[in-house]
């Protein structure tokens, strides 16, 4: 971290080491997506997959994962907004795919699974359109948060019971575009101020986290 210069937002405290750790590493990241593009592309030889991205979140893990994928997959895209109650998984479609998906490979590319019950509106909205077949393929399982049980084909990491943050995912829109998946372990700081880690966005090397803080 450098001293900011004058009229620049000042560095926060407590430090950003105290407030996050790395969970997974940008190499790591891709490691995992370049392993699930082989394996999606052994499982669906000979057909064209459909890959939905559901934004914003999914965005990042899409597009790597579309590349790390040797057959002609074609993309399309979705956006979602929860309303009605917090955990109610009352979600409304903001942005409905361009593409009919009737008798299509379909798979539903997310960020994270968490409680579920995003994943199991979207399995039901989607499957309701008579997909030939429908799978999930999310980065993230934070499987211990599960509501209702959903079907994750593909996973990338399974994810402990904490907040996460970067390669796509955000806190109030700020840190999709770290390169690697931070754990927040003080949500009261960065609630205070959703900058508290904006420096990490600076910084080439990211904060090293020991195995003990990946859950
Ligand atoms: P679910 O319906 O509870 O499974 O939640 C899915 C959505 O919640 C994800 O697509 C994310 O947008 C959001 N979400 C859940 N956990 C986290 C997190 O740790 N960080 C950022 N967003 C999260």
């Amino acid at each position: 971290m450098s001293a900011p210069a004058d009229g620049e937002r000042p560095l926060q405290s407590p430090r950003v080491e105290e407030l996050a750790k790395v969970l997974f590493t940008a190499g790591e990241i891709q490691a995992r997506v370049r392993a699930i593009g082989d394996a999606v592309t052994a499982d669906y030889r000979g057909r064209e997959p459909v890959l939905i991205s559901v934004l914003k979140g999914g965005a990042m893990f899409h597009a790597d994962l579309l590349r790390a994928i040797d057959l002609p997959a074609s993309v399309d895209f979705m956006s979602i907004s929860s309303y009605g109650a917090a955990s109610s998984g009352v979600v409304r479609i903001m942005k409905d795919l361009d593409e009919d998906i009737v008798g299509r490979d379909v798979i539903l590319v997310e960020d994270i699974v968490d409680t579920g019950l995003t994943a199991t509106y979207l399995l039901s909205a989607l499957g309701a359109r008579e997909p030939k077949s429908l799978e999930i393929c999310a980065l993230l399982d934070k499987s211990a948060r599960r509501i209702t049980p959903v079907p994750v084909k593909y996973r990338g990491f399974e994810c402990p019971d904490v907040f996460v943050l970067g390669y796509g995912l955000d806190f109030e829109e700020v840190y999709r575009n770290l390169p690697y998946i931070i754990a927040v372990e003080d949500m009261d700081a960065l609630a205070e101020n959703p900058l508290a880690l904006a420096d990490l966005l600076e910084e080439e090397e990211p904060p090293v986290a020991g195995p003990e803080d990946r859950g």
